[in-house]
């Protein structure tokens, strides 16, 4: 396996909560709510494949609550009952993040106001959820986009203004104290490619595990959001030594948003499959070599419903294929080989 001479021995004793060694790392995906009900081939693709199904949007600050007044609860309960009672498992995701802040939050005037606004909405859907979800992204996205360039660790976001860095380990104890027994996640993304920009990006990452585990403050596992482009080159090194370094704090590692963004040529289906395929062999070489992850989620099932081509579309136009199974629900040979790659882990 890739990476696997490298010096980078375990730490003896350490072992990862999850999975049960005999059915290899759970598979996941994320699912959304609108199409649950209208599409049932969607609704049986999650049936099919997977052991875990989380809401993809549902769970999120703004979707959650819109104004101060409203609590929408109703399409995240119809997800997570959907999934508990298939027996599946399933994941928060998330309380903060820069992209589902509703305006009455950017209102508020005072950090004390900012802080109890905070504390109240983790405390009360933590708990709504307590012992259904198996862990939650506490912390979305906090780390600047790109550390190097933006001249900054963290991202520029509503918390951070109201609040600075430390609305971080107030999310993390809300977290905490509403579901001592869920897994606490800090989640993000371009921690896998080679180059200075991703570097950066993970010494950003590791510095805030490494100061909250300081201040005795829980986080129990990294998630990589895996939103693979087929035109960047994952850093195999760089991964071993970063989920080296975690496992140091006792702290794990989950792959949580899985996709592939096929921006670049090749526009021809089976090319732009064999790239997709390419570049995930090489993130899972990397990502298992250290011992299997907790999960790997998809960021949904179908090419049907894919947030790429909306936020990252190909200057060509041509289709995109970002999901482990295409419109017509056909499985792609990468997802044969996830599949195959996550039983015998
Ligand atoms: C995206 C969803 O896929 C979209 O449906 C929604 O409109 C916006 O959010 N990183 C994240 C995810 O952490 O929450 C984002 O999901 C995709 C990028």
């Amino acid at each position: 396996m890739a990476g696997a001479g490298l010096a980078l021995s375990p730490v003896a004793g350490h072992a990862r909560a999850q999975p049960p060694a005999e059915t290899g790392v759970p598979f996941g995906s994320a699912i959304q709510a609108e199409y649950i009900e209208s599409d049932p081939a969607y609704r049986q693709a999650f049936l099919d494949y997977c052991d875990l199904i989380m809401p993809m949007n549902e769970l999120k600050f703004g979707q959650i609550r819109p104004t101060r007044e409203t609590w929408n609860f109703e399409p995240a309960d119809k997800l997570v009952d959907f999934a508990l009672s298939h027996g599946r498992k399933s994941r928060g995701t998330c309380h903060v993040w820069w992209n589902s802040t509703p305006d009455w939050v950017e209102a508020l005037e005072t950090p004390a106001e900012a802080e109890k606004a905070l504390v109240e909405h983790i405390e009360r859907v933590t708990d709504r959820y307590r012992g259904r979800l198996q862990s939650w992204d506490v912390v979305n996205e906090v780390v600047a986009n790109d550390p190097i360039y933006d001249g900054r660790s963290l991202r520029d976001t509503v918390w951070l203004r109201k609040l600075g860095p430390r609305h971080i380990p107030i999310a993390f104890e809300a977290t905490a104290r509403a579901d001592p027994a869920a897994r606490l996640v800090i989640n993000d993304y371009n921690l896998e490619f080679a180059g200075a920009e991703y570097d950066a990006r993970r010494r950003v990452m590791l510095g805030i595990v490494q100061q909250l585990h300081d201040r005795n403050i829980r986080v129990d596992t990294v998630g990589i959001q895996g939103h693979l482009y087929t035109d960047h080159t994952i850093d195999t090194e760089a991964l071993l030594t970063f989920q080296a370094e975690l496992r140091k704090l006792g702290v794990g590692l989950m792959v949580t948003e899985l996709d592939v963004i096929d921006w670049q040529k090749p526009a021809d289906a089976e090319a732009q499959d064999a790239r997709a395929e390419a570049i995930l062999s090489d993130f899972l070489d990397a990502i298992l070599a250290d011992g299997p992850p907790e999960a790997v989620i998809a960021w949904g099932m179908t090419d049907r419903y894919s947030w790429i081509p909306d936020v990252l579309p190909r200057p060509d136009g041509a289709t995109m294929r970002p999901l482990p199974l295409d419109r017509e629900m056909r499985e792609k040979s990468w997802m044969a080989l996830l599949r195959k790659r996550l039983r015998t882990a």
